[in-house]
């Protein structure tokens, strides 16, 4: 980071120098933390469209150009040439590993698979029909109560376990979570497959016959996690920032970014979007539901398009778009209704005037729902599969805020609009 300016900012009948720091690409900002010591006043920024929350060497992105680089790399080329256990190092230590370092991490996460045994009391205490997020965040927040060698902040050495702890038991409690919503027994991780197989195992296989992972599937799948892995300071990275601020331990902080996952707005967008396909079920219906998403009385919106960074095709919805074909190809369904809507309604949307003017595309979560329900997983599970691939951004996200020595609690100020103050009535008098 380099200060080499400043701004003037004039309020009331002063003026204020503010320092403007660059990082090495992307917009300067400018430097207000020192606003409210020499001004009184706060800066007002709901939603946090104008302000970046923390500096960051993760991941960045360029919304109006379309791009997302990991650590430098762009996602295209980590999606086409990498893994997702090799995307996650990437993350996590700023660099692709060699070798030795490959095969170290992957038999670390490798080796941490497996729940306590006790765990699967939890998934019991649950309904059959409560939604796998629901089991996350209470499961992933458990995870506190089982592994207390890895909770001190502090150490970097439980820093470094618990986040590999989390990268590798989180596909273990998703497939529980829906090996437990369908009635079927658990299974155990099977350390000989790599991470997509051994998850799409978990899911999909029963223990009265033998299940071969089709190897087509298990790259999709990898990629999916690859497109999902990171992306800076979204609503449930901030989250887990905000949560690990103030010292709670790191699964606590994975099971509040769950929870943020959840909404329709952010991660649970790719349910709602196929659901979308499904209720408009044929290309002759588009031009009514393009209709209801122009009209401003109407709620409704097309779901998986819009981004509050991308203002230009989100680079992970056309690897997701081409992984989409993929997946049908290799399940021979050449002909899939849904995805037919899906690819007239982006052909509509992306030359009507309502969507250009407003800049709005297909984000990543348009295809992924039809390629999720084309492998065999309720639309349920979907926002499950975008938690278990984000837990590494999220950890790594985390590590990066624990390691800065800059780190303060994150404690945001307010505009008041309440009343001011006022004597208590008596209930007699009100
Ligand atoms: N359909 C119709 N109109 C839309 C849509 C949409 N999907 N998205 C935004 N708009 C309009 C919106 O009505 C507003 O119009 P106006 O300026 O006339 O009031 C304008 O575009 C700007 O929208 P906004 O809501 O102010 O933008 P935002 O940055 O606050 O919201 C968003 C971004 C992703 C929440 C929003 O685009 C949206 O709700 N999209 C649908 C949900 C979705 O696909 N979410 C997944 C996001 S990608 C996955 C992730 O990163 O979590």
């Amino acid at each position: 980071m380099s200060t080499e300016k400043s701004a003037k900012l004039g309020s009331l009948d002063k003026e204020y120098d503010l320092p403007i720091h660059s990082g090495t690409v992307g917009p300067s900002v400018v430097d207000v933390s020192a606003l409210y010591g020499t001004s009184g006043q706060f800066t007002y920024d709901p939603g946090f469209t104008s302000t970046a929350s923390c500096k960051s060497s993760i991941t960045y992105i360029d919304g109006e150009q379309g791009i997302l680089l990991h650590r430098g790399y762009p996602i295209e080329q980590l999606a086409e040439h990498s893994t997702f256990l090799e995307t996650c190092y990437l993350l996590l230590n700023g660099e692709l590993p060699n070798t030795d370092e490959a095969q170290e991490f992957e038999n670390a996460i490798t080796q941490h698979t497996m729940l306590h045994e006790q765990m699967d009391r939890f998934f019991h205490g649950f309904r059959r029909d409560a939604h796998p997020m629901a089991i996350m965040v209470g499961v992933v927040g458990a995870l506190s109560a089982f592994y207390h060698d890895s909770t001190d902040i502090n150490d970097p050495e439980q820093r470094k376990i618990a986040s590999r702890r989390l990268i590798a038991k989180i596909p273990t409690i998703a497939a529980m979570a829906y090996k437990y919503s369908i009635g079927q027994p658990f299974v155990y991780p099977r350390n000989d497959l790599d991470f997509a197989s051994n998850f799409l195992h978990m899911c999909f296989s029963v223990p009265c016959e033998e299940m071969k992972v089709s190897p087509t599937l298990a790259r999709a799948m990898d990629k999916i996690f690859i497109l999902h892995a990171d992306h800076e300071q979204n609503a449930s990275a901030a989250t887990v920032r905000l949560a690990g601020s103030s010292g709670a331990n790191p699964f606590a902080c994975m099971a509040a970014g769950i929870a943020c996952l959840w909404g329709p707005a952010h991660g649970g967008a790719n349910e709602a979007a196929l659901e979308m396909l499904n209720e408009i079920g044929s290309v002759d219906r588009i031009p009514e539901y393009i209709n209801r998403a122009k009209d401003k009385n109407d709620e409704f919106r097309l779901m998986g398009f819009g981004h509050r960074v991308y203002k230009n095709y989100d680079p992970r919805a056309r690897v997701m778009q081409a992984t989409c074909h993929e997946v049908l190809k290799e399940l021979g369904i050449t002909d899939d209704p849904i995805l037919d809507v899906a690819m007239e309604l982006e052909r509509i949307a992306l030359n009507d005037d309502y969507f250009v003017e407003k800049k709005l595309y297909p984000n990543v979560d348009f295809y992924s729902g039809i390629i999720l329900k084309t492998m065999g997983f309720p639309t349920s599970m979907f926002t499950a599969l975008f938690a278990l691939a984000r837990t590494v951004g999220w950890v790594a996200q985390w590590n990066e805020m624990i390691e800065d020595p800059s780190q303060r609690i994150g404690r945001p100020r307010q505009l008041y609009i309440g009343h001011p103050a006022r004597d208590y009535t008596p209930i007699n008098k009100r």
